[in-house]
């Protein structure tokens, strides 16, 4: 079976982590004194959130002041009896040596119920000597009050654009490839600074699945959706929109680099119906409506 390269070159210390410098700089001088307080990261998908986590386990390991690490992912099991039966179970029992604990981690932590947040939150408080709880989520909004209370709050960035594409340079460089510069930046221009992403499209690139810039930004169809919409035809662009299947933001990045690229001389309503459509996306709206409308206003 072919490597999964994002996990291949998933960071195992501190000073391979990229972007994000603020954050990793204070983590990594917290985890040097030897110990760490509650921690919840939040942010988007691929920038290093999880990574984190393990990252602080193998710096405790190796300062010797970690003696147990139990990971559970919240979105396998996010019920009241994982946090009573696992994580209570871990947390409360003894570790014999004072001058270690655990760590428990929880990935994706907003997928646990409120239930099992409101047990969760009673376990931190109790067991606070013994064991510190490592949360990880997208949306902070999920975690109740008393959880974000009692735990020191980072916000992860999506990662900067000259990291990331250095970074995709490396793995490029590591694996042999040799795939160009302007080809890297817009594999990261169209992953909204998520690494993960980006590496899986690197990861198709240099296996051959994708050798043209014009197939990473499925360029053919958005020129057409763009000359269709020019030309005041409706149905055959909403038609193309729907059939898209990367994520609707992607498409919005996409008709604007078609446009872009091309130089085309699109209105101005043009590009704020195109801003209008992509707050929509983020704030929730339905593609399917959203598309239609956009491909009516412009
Ligand atoms: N800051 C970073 N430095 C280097 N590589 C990174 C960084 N962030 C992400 N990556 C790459 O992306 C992969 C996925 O990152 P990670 O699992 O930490 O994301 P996450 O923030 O936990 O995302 P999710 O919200 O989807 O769980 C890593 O294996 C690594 O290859
Ligand atoms: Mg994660």
């Amino acid at each position: 079976m072919t490597e999964i390269l994002f996990e291949k070159y998933r960071p195992q210390t501190f000073n391979e982590i990229i972007s994000n410098n603020e954050i990793n700089a204070e983590i990594e001088a917290t985890v040097n004194s030897g110990s760490i307080p509650h921690l919840l990261f939040y942010g988007r998908a691929g920038i290093g959130k999880t990574t984190m986590a393990h990252v602080i386990k193998n710096r405790l390991f190796e300062l010797n002041v970690l003696s147990k690490f139990l990971e559970i992912n919240a979105s396998d099991e996010r019920g009241i009896d994982t946090i009573r039966d696992k994580v209570k179970t871990f947390a409360r029992t003894g570790n014999g040596n004072k001058d270690q604990f655990k760590i428990c981690f929880l990935d994706e932590a907003d997928a646990i119920t409120n239930d099992g947040q409101n047990a969760l939150r009673r376990i931190m408080e109790k067991y606070q000597k013994n064991c510190r709880f490592i949360l990880s989520c997208n949306r902070i909004s999920e975690i109740i009050e008393p959880i974000q209370s009692r735990c020191t709050i980072y916000g992860f960035k999506p990662i900067n654009k000259i990291d990331g594409i250095n970074q995709l340079q490396m793995i490029n460089n590591k694996e042999n490839g040799n795939i160009e510069e302007d080809y890297l930046e817009a594999i990261f221009n169209k992953s909204n600074g998520d690494m993960r992403k980006c590496i899986n499209t690197l990861q198709s690139s240099l296996n051959g699945s994708h050798r043209k810039l014009s197939e990473v930004f499925n360029i053919d169809t958005y020129d057409r959706i763009i000359e269709a919409i020019m030309f005041g035809n409706l149905r055959q662009p909403l038609i193309d929109l729907n059939e898209l299947t990367e994520d609707p933001r992607d498409i919005v990045l996409g008709l604007y680099e078609s446009v872009f690229k091309k130089d085309l001389d699109c209105s101005k309503e043009f590009y704020i119906a195109l801003g209008e459509l992509d707050r929509a996306l983020i704030s929730g709206g339905i593609p399917k409506i959203q598309f239609a409308w956009f491909v009516n206003k412009v």
